[in-house]
C-alpha cells in the first residue's frame, strides 16, 4: 500500500516577493473595488499581471475559486495562485482555512513539490493569528488529501510530499502562526487519518483489521492506551447488540477501548466518545439496493473520526479525560445473520425486538453507550453515520444533533462553528421513544415511518438515561456536499474531528 500523500507545514519570516517556491499563494475578497493592497506590491513586480486577471473578469474572489497567474521568473515564486476569500463582510476563519483547501488541491493537482500561504495577510488585523495558523495548516492536510492508497499505476501520478509554508513579514505574527499551526496540523493530520480509516475498502478494513491500526496508533502515543474485545469477549461480557450486528460475517465484531486519562485534567469528568463503526453496511437480512452500496464502507466513519480525535488530543496532550468506545462489526446477510423477529438482549439486559436489519448501528451503539456509562463516563457524545431520514432531512451540508442537556448542545454547537463543521439541532425524546415501544420486548429497532433519524436517536437516548448525552448523525456529510467538492477530492472527509477537537479543547480550557 502506499503512503497517502506527505503535508508538512512550516513558518518563516520572508516577504511574498522574495520566497522561492513552486505556487505562491494569496487571497483576494470579493466584494474588494481593487487588488487587495497586501499584494499590491507583489503585483507591481508582475507588471500588473494580478491586477489584470482581475480587470478582466477572470478572477471575482468568490469562495472556493482560484486562478493561476504564471510569473515568468519575475519573482522567486514559479507561480501565482489568487485564492477567493469570498465577501469580506461576512469572512471568519472559515473563510481562511476553505481558502487554504482549495490552494492545497491545487498544488497537488499541479504536482507542486513546495507551495507559500499567505492568505491570512488579506484580513488585516481582524483574526487571531494563532487562530489562523491553526486553520490554514487545517485546510491545508483538508484540501491535498487524496485517498489513491491501492492505485498502483504511475499514470494518475502525484506528489509523493507537499512542503507547505505559511509566511508572514513580521516576526510577532509569525510566532503566533507558528504556534496555530502546530496544532491545526495535528488536527488535520488526524482527519486525515480518519479520512483513510473510513475510505478503507471493507475486504481490508474489517473489524479486527481497525482494531490492529488502533493498537498500532496508541504504540506511538504515550499516555493512550488500548483494549480491545474480541467475538469471545463480547459474548462472555453479554454484549448483546454488537454480537447480534457482527454475527453473520466471517469478520466477526471487535469492541475497541481507548483511554487518556492525564494526571492534570480538567475537573468536567470523563468524557465518553463512542463511534459507529460498520465495516461494511450491506442491510443484512434486511438487504439495501445495490445502487451506490459500496458507499457502506464508509458506515464506520463515526469510529474513524473517534479514533482520530482521540489521536490528535493525545497529540496535543490535552488535559481532559476522554474514553473511547469504538463498535465495529460487519453487517452482512448470511446463515448466521441476525433477522427480522429475533428478540436481542443487549448489554444494559434492555430487550429489543429487531425489525429492520438495516437499523444495525443504534444495535451497536447501545452497547457501546452502556458500556461508557458503567466506565462512569460523566458525558457521552457518539458519533454514526446512522440514518438516510437525517440526509432526508437536512441534506448534506450539516450534521443532526441530538440530545437531553441544553449546555452540552450549546457547547457542540459552538465547536461545530469553530471546526467548520456545521450541526444542526434535531430534536428526540419521548415522544419518539413512544413509537419504539414493542408487544414482545422492551423495544423495537425502528419507528413509524416519518422523523426516522429522532426516534434512531431517542432510541439512543433510552440507553443513555440519565447520563448527560448527546449524538451526531453524520449521514449526511459522509461524503462532501457539492459546494464542498471545490475543497476536497471524492470519498470521506472525516467530519467530526475538527468539532470533537475544539469542543474538548474548550473543555480543557484551551
Ligand atoms: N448506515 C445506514 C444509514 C446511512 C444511509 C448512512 C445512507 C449514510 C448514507 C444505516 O445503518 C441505515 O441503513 N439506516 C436505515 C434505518 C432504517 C432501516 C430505519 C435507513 O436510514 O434507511
Ligand atoms: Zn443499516
Ligand atoms: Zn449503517
Amino acid at each position: 500500500m502506499k503512503q497517502i500523500i506527505k503535508v508538512e507545514v512550516s513558518v518563516r519570516k520572508v516577504a511574498l516577493d522574495q520566497c522561492k517556491t513552486d505556487l505562491l499563494c494569496v487571497g483576494q475578497f470579493a466584494d474588494a473595488k481593487a487588488l487587495d493592497k497586501t499584494i499590491k506590491q507583489l503585483d507591481d513586480k508582475l507588471d500588473g499581471a494580478l491586477e489584470q486577471v482581475i480587470k478582466l473578469g477572470d478572477f471575482k474572489g468568490k469562495a472556493g475559486s482560484s486562478t493561476l497567474v504564471y510569473t515568468g521568473g519575475k519573482i522567486g515564486a514559479k507561480r501565482v495562485l489568487l485564492v477567493g476569500l469570498g465577501d469580506k463582510k461576512k469572512a471568519k476563519l472559515g473563510a481562511l482555512r476553505n481558502a487554504a483547501a482549495v490552494a492545497a488541491k491545487k498544488a497537488v493537482s499541479i504536482k507542486a513539490k513546495k507551495m507559500v500561504v499567505a492568505l491570512h495577510s488579506a484580513f488585516g488585523g481582524k483574526l487571531d493569528l494563532i487562530r489562523c495558523g491553526q486553520v490554514m495548516a487545517e485546510g491545508v492536510h483538508f484540501g491535498s488529501y487524496i485517498y489513491d492508497e491501492f492505485v498502483t499505476s504511475e499514470k494518475n501520478g502525484r506528489s509523493e510530499s507537499l512542503s507547505v509554508e505559511l509566511i508572514d513579514n513580521n516576526s510577532a505574527a509569525v510566532r503566533k502562526l507558528d504556534k496555530g499551526s502546530h496544532v491545526g496540523s495535528i488536527i488535520g493530520q488526524a482527519q486525515n487519518f480518519a479520512r483513510t480509516l473510513a475510505n478503507r475498502p471493507p475486504n481490508i478494513a474489517y473489524p479486527e483489521k481497525l482494531a490492529a491500526e488502533a493498537k498500532k496508533m496508541v504504540a506511538d502515543l504515550p499516555g493512550l492506551s488500548c483494549t480491545v474485545f474480541d467475538e469471545r469477549q463480547l459474548r462472555q461480557k453479554k454484549m448483546g447488540g454488537i454480537i447480534a450486528v457482527g454475527q453473520g460475517s466471517e469478520h466477526k465484531p471487535r469492541m475497541i477501548i481507548l483511554k487518556w486519562s492525564p494526571s492534570k485534567a480538567a475537573k468536567t469528568g470523563t468524557v465518553g466518545l463512542i463511534g459507529k463503526a460498520i465495516t461494511f453496511d450491506s442491510g443484512g437480512i434486511s438487504i439495501k439496493p445495490s445502487a451506490k452500496m459500496d458507499a457502506m464502507k464508509m458506515d464506520k466513519t463515526g469510529g474513524a473520526v473517534v479514533l482520530a480525535t482521540m489521536r490528535a488530543i493525545a497529540q496535543l496532550k490535552l488535559p481532559v479525560k476522554v474514553t473511547a468506545v469504538v463498535c465495529a462489526a460487519e453487517n452482512a446477510p448470511g446463515g448466521q445473520s441476525y433477522r427480522p423477529g429475533d428478540v436481542i438482549t443487549t448489554y444494559s439486559g434492555k430487550t429489543v425486538e429487531v425489525l429492520n436489519t438495516d437499523a444495525e448501528g443504534r444495535m451497536v451503539l447501545c452497547d457501546g453507550i452502556h458500556y461508557a456509562k458503567q466506565q462512569k463516563c460523566e458525558l457521552i457524545i457518539d458519533i454514526a453515520t446512522l440514518t438516510g431520514a437525517c440526509m432526508v432531512a437536512l441534506g448534506m451540508h450539516k450534521a443532526g444533533l441530538m440530545g437531553n442537556d441544553d449546555r452540552l448542545i450549546k457547547a457542540l454547537s459552538a465547536a461545530a462553528e469553530r471546526g467548520g463543521e456545521p450541526v444542526w439541532h434535531m430534536p428526540s425524546g419521548d415522544e419518539y421513544a413512544e413509537e419504539l415501544k414493542s408487544k414482545i420486548a422492551d423495544l423495537k429497532n425502528i419507528g413509524s415511518k416519518y422523523g426516522g433519524a429522532c426516534t434512531a436517536a431517542s432510541f439512543l437516548g433510552e440507553f443513555a438515561g440519565q447520563t448527560k448525552w448527546a449524538h451526531l448523525d453524520i449521514a449526511g456529510p459522509m461524503e462532501p456536499s457539492e459546494p464542498l467538492k471545490k475543497y476536497v477530492t471524492d470519498g470521506s472527509i472525516g467530519f467530526g474531528v475538527r468539532l470533537f477537537v475544539e469542543y474538548l479543547k474548550g473543555l480543557a480550557g484551551k
